[in-house]
């Protein structure tokens, strides 16, 4: 059962003395990075041809990817991410946290998360998470919360 643990919604980013940030060391960071690209070879993306993958680290441990599933109604489409955190929550249940992200796509472009799985993903993310994925010249590594300082959150103090 849900037990509120932090998340990086915005009333929670107020760090917490007594739980140190996890920062995933650059290796493990490649790696999920790789994990990521791997799920983009599953995309299903006939509409666009852009082949997304994501790589969730949860803080159990386990390792979760998605990729993008198009719709021909063009809106109903699933980017990789929130395909990752259904996956998460249906596997592990709903007192999963994220502590990395890595987002990767066959088609040599950058791809940040979009706003929408950002949204998603605060809702489950530690505000410190490491997030990698693909920008111009190479990869990018930022904390969440630089990603989406101010996510919508009824909470919000
Ligand atoms: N897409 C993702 O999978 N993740 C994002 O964060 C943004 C975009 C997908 C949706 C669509 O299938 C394709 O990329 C082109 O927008």
């Amino acid at each position: 059962m849900y037990s509120g643990t932090r998340n990086a919604v915005a009333s929670s980013f107020m760090p917490y003395p007594d739980e140190s940030p996890k920062h995933s060391p650059e290796p493990v960071l490649e790696e999920l990075l790789e994990q990521a690209r791997h799920a983009a070879q599953h995309s299903y993306s006939p509409y666009s041809g852009f082949r997304v993958g994501a790589a969730l680290r949860l803080t159990n441990g386990n390792t979760v990817t998605g990729t993008n599933v198009e719709n021909v109604s063009y809106g109903l489409t699933i980017c990789a991410e929130r395909a990752a955190l259904v996956q998460a929550v249906s596997r592990f249940g709903p007192d999963i946290r994220i502590e990395a992200v890595a987002v990767a796509n066959l088609n040599a472009a950058a791809s940040p998360p979009c706003g929408a799985c950002r949204q998603v993903l605060a809702e489950f993310i530690l505000p410190d998470a490491a997030v990698i994925f693909l920008a111009e010249g190479g990869v990018r590594v930022m904390p969440f919360s630089e990603l989406l300082p101010l996510a919508f959150d009824t909470k919000l103090k």
